[in-house]
C-alpha cells in the first residue's frame, strides 16, 4: 500500500524554481536523459510544466486543490525521446540555478500520457496512488487519496487538457507539425502548415517524472552541502549526506 507524502526535497526544489523566476514569466528548464536502444545516453532541454496537480496541472475534474511529488514535461509524440523512453523509461531530469547555486538530479521512471487513453502508455506510475491532498496533511490526515473516504480520482485526460492550454500558441503549433528531427522538406509545407487542434491533440503528450532518488547539491553553504534521498520499497525517504 501506498503512503504518499510531501517529499522531503519538495519544497527545496519549489524554493529553488520560484527564485530563479521571481518574475514567474521564465520557464524553467531542465536538461532530460533517457537512454536510447544501443545504451548511449540522450539528453534535451525541456520546460518544467511544474508538479501534477498543482501549477494549472488539473489532476482530477473534481475542484480540490492538490498536489503530487510527480514532475510533468510535455513532447511531441512522434520525437525520439518517446521511442527510447518506451524501450527504457528510467530517465533522469538535472536542474542548475545559478541564482541560488543548487543542482538537482532526479532520476525515476517516466510514463507517458496522451489525448484519447485514459490509460498511460507504459503503465508504470499509480498517479491517484501519489495525488494528495495538501489541506489533509495540514490538517494531520496523513493518508494517501486511495485510503480517504472520498478518493480523489485521477483524470489523465483533464490533465492533458489542462497542460495543453497552458501552452503557447507558437508551441501548439509545434506538436501539430511533423516529427522533431524529421530533414525539412520530408512533409510536405501545407501539410506541415495544417496544424489544426485534432493533429495537435494528436502529438501532445505529457512525459510524468515519478522521482525515486534526488541528488541534492549546494554550493550556497560552506563547506558545500550534498543530500541523496532515495525512496524505499515502502514509499519512505531516506537522505544521506555526502561528499560534495
Ligand atoms: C530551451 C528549450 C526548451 C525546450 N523545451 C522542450 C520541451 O518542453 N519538450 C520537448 O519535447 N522539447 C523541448 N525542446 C526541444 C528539445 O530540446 C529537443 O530538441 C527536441 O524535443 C527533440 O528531442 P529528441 O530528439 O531527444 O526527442 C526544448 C529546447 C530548448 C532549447
Amino acid at each position: 500500500m501506498n503512503s504518499q507524502k510531501v517529499a522531503p526535497w519538495k519544497s527545496i526544489l519549489s524554493n529553488a524554481m520560484a527564485s530563479s523566476n521571481s518574475s514567474k514569466k521564465e520557464p524553467i528548464i531542465g536538461s532530460l536523459a533517457t537512454v536510447s536502444s544501443d545504451g548511449a545516453p540522450k539528453v534535451r532541454s525541456v520546460v518544467c510544466r511544474g508538479f501534477v496537480g498543482e501549477d494549472g496541472l488539473v489532476a482530477t475534474k473534481s475542484k480540490e486543490i492538490l498536489s503530487s511529488n510527480i514532475l510533468a514535461f510535455s513532447s511531441h509524440l512522434q520525437s525520439p525521446k518517446i521511442s527510447q523512453i518506451k524501450n527504457n523509461p528510467k530517465a533522469e531530469i538535472l536542474f542548475w540555478f545559478p541564482k541560488t547555486a543548487q543542482q538537482f538530479r532526479i532520476s525515476g521512471v517516466i510514463d507517458i500520457f496522451k489525448f484519447g487513453e485514459s490509460s498511460p502508455v507504459l503503465n508504470l506510475i499509480n498517479v491517484t496512488d501519489a495525488l494528495y491532498s495538501p489541506q489533509n496533511l495540514d490538517s494531520g490526515i496523513d493518508k494517501p487519496s486511495a485510503e480517504t473516504e472520498n478518493p480523489i480520482l485521477f483524470d489523465s485526460q483533464q490533465l492533458c487538457t489542462s497542460s495543453l492550454e497552458a501552452h503557447s500558441e507558437g508551441l501548439k503549433k509545434w506538436f501539430g507539425g511533423p516529427p522533431p528531427g524529421e530533414a525539412l522538406g520530408t512533409t510536405s509545407k501545407s501539410t506541415a502548415e495544417k496544424s489544426n487542434l485534432d493533429n495537435i491533440k494528436a502529438n501532445f503528450c505529457l512525459l510524468l517524472l515519478n522521482p525515486t532518488r534526488v541528488d541534492y547539491c549546494d554550493l550556497r553553504s560552506s563547506p558545500n552541502k550534498r543530500i541523496i534521498y532515495e525512496l524505499n520499497d515502502v514509499n519512505q525517504w531516506r537522505e544521506s549526506n555526502v561528499v560534495p
